[in-house]
């Protein structure tokens, strides 16, 4: 399985090999940390339940930027099967590792852009895309959303949770600046407000059904919306 579309050349190379390099070095402390519940934010269950309540049994389901798949793994249990994907090599190998070792068969993991131009997929191939907290850091997200949208089969779903930064206080962008200076940031990170990504969706052709900020301190927004 494998996809097409979206912008090629050597600038793009050379940014996902420099983003490939940052999640690998962080992967291994990136993979413990986000097993520990606290990691995945407030009414996590809550929000699960929301989110897989628009899945039926037997759907394929796409988790766009997976990372070790501990989201992907939890979405598994309401869908017929689920492939993650994400741009980094070693986030993907414990992906496997750990869904081989708890036993979960209907998932699997790709380490692939999904606006990687090299492969294909079917236009309207899945069910439905989840993608947590991702498009703020590609380099074109409203390019990457409509990508997401031909991807996904009419009256199929999006489910996209996003930290909304642009909505928080602007002491963001310089601290981001530090951060990613530090290397302790991937290149790009995007300080998106909820309405920019709610206007994103509706222009990749998806109907916003809801759209909720679940974590005020954070601006972390959670849509789920529906391909027209
Ligand atoms: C902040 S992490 C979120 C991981 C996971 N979804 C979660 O919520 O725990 C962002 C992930 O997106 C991946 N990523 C960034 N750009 C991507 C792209 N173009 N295609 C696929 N994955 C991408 C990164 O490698 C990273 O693992």
């Amino acid at each position: 399985m494998g996809f097409r579309g979206g912008s090629n050349g050597p600038d793009k190379e050379l940014r996902m090999a420099t983003d490939e390099a940052f999640w690998d070095k962080i992967a291994d402390k990136y993979a413990a940390d986000s097993a520990k519940p606290k990691a995945k934010g407030p009414n996590y269950a809550a929000r699960l339940e929301r989110a897989s309540a628009v899945f039926s049994p037997s759907d394929a389901v796409l988790d766009v930027g997976c990372a070790s798949g501990e989201i992907t793994m939890d979405l598994a249990a309401h869908c017929g099967r689920i492939h993650g994907i994400d741009v980094g090599g070693r986030l993907i190998e414990i992906a496997r590792a750990e869904a081989k070792r708890r036993g979960i068969g209907n998932v699997t993991f790709e380490k692939i852009s999904a606006d990687d131009p090299a492969r294909d997929v079917p236009e309207g191939g899945f069910d439905a895309v989840t993608m947590y907290s991702v498009i703020h850091l590609v380099p074109e997200p409203a390019a990457f959303m409509r990508r997401l949208g031909e991807l996904v089969r009419p009256g199929g779903y999006l489910i996209s949770e996003t930290p909304c930064l642009g909505d928080r206080s602007s002491i963001w962008r310089p601290v981001i600046g530090v951060v990613r200076w530090l290397g302790k940031a991937p290149s790009i990170v995007h300080c998106l407000k909820a309405a920019e990504v709610e206007a994103m969706v509706a222009d990749a052709g998806f109907e916003v059904l809801d759209s909720q900020i679940y974590n005020p301190k954070s601006g972390q927004q959670s849509v789920i919306a529906r391909r027209v």
